[in-house]
């Protein structure tokens, strides 16, 4: 069971779903460590309240110091489907920052540089992955972002770390935009619609960010999502907790 001298490395820590992940952690008590690219936006965004580390998935050496003496990684890194300015092509030393080289090579890169007592690995993938054929995901999938996601999550299940791979549907709510760590802490927590959860990837609909990141670091807590893949949306009516527990016991019950 994690506990608060656990620490936990959150990559894409200043992405819309690693904002909400982050400050969840902290609610909980937790060290959290947040891996970016940019020093001095995630120091503004979370005023001191969390470790800093700059690290790219795209490059090994960047990691070393990321994953040094982490118990627990949720990984929620990411780029656009489609081509944008998020690729980088500006920089032409670099790879650009494409579903290949973040989705698929970054995810490797980051499980080799997961020290191998990791006490679990979460990843945020996609629902689709396994039907990419299938209208809207081909479409979706046109710059290979659901196949660098399943190269992902192969890497991960390969690497014979304790995992959870979770792959939401078209996500809504925010964060949209930077929001002070305050702010996201007080936030209303919870999405408007119920948490729907299923092994494997047949859901179709809409995820909450609020809930991909609740998924997130709940599964921290309940050795029932070990070694889980489950797609996730948000349909009907929301009861007004929603018991976590009970989702994953009958997650690895079906
Ligand atoms: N949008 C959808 O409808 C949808 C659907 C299903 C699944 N997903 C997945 O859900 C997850 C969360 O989505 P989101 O909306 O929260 O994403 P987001 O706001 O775009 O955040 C992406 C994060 O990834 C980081 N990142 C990008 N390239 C990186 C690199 N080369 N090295 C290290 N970090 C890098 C960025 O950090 P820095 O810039 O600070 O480095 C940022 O924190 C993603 O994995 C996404 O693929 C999205």
């Amino acid at each position: 069971m994690i506990s608060n001298a656990d620490k936990i490395l959150v990559a894409g820590a200043t992405g819309g779903v690693g904002q909400l992940i982050v400050a969840k952690l902290l609610a909980k008590d937790l060290q959290v460590r947040a891996l970016t690219r940019d020093r001095s936006k995630a120091e503004s965004m979370f005023e001191q309240k969390v470790e800093i580390v700059e690290g790219d998935i795209r490059y090994p050496n960047t990691l070393t110091e990321g994953t040094d003496g982490i118990n627990y990684i949720i990984c929620c890194t990411g780029t656009t489907a489609f081509p944008s300015l998020r690729w980088d092509f500006a920089n032409l030393f670099q790879p650009a920052n494409n579903p290949e080289a973040v989705d698929g090579e970054g995810i490797k890169n980051l499980v080799n540089a997961a020290t191998q007592d990791l006490k679990r690995f979460v990843f945020i993938s996609s629902c689709g992955v396994l039907r990419k054929d299938e209208f809207p995901y081909s479409i979706l999938n046109a710059f290979g972002v659901l196949d660098a996601k399943l190269t992902g999550e192969k890497a991960i299940i390969e690497s014979g770390l304790p995992y959870t791979i979770i792959r939401p549907s078209r996500l809504i709510d925010g964060p949209y935009t930077s929001y002070d760590l305050n702010t996201l802490l007080r936030a209303k927590t919870d999405g408007k619609k119920a948490v729907e959860i299923e092994k494997g990837d047949r859901l179709n609909g809409e995820t909450s960010r609020i809930d991909v990141a609740n998924a997130a670091v709940e599964s921290l807590f309940y050795d029932t999502t070990v070694n889980q893949e489950f797609s996730m949306i948000n349909s009907g009516d929301r009861p007004n907790t929603t018991d976590w527990k009970q989702l994953f016991f009958d997650l690895q019950q079906s």
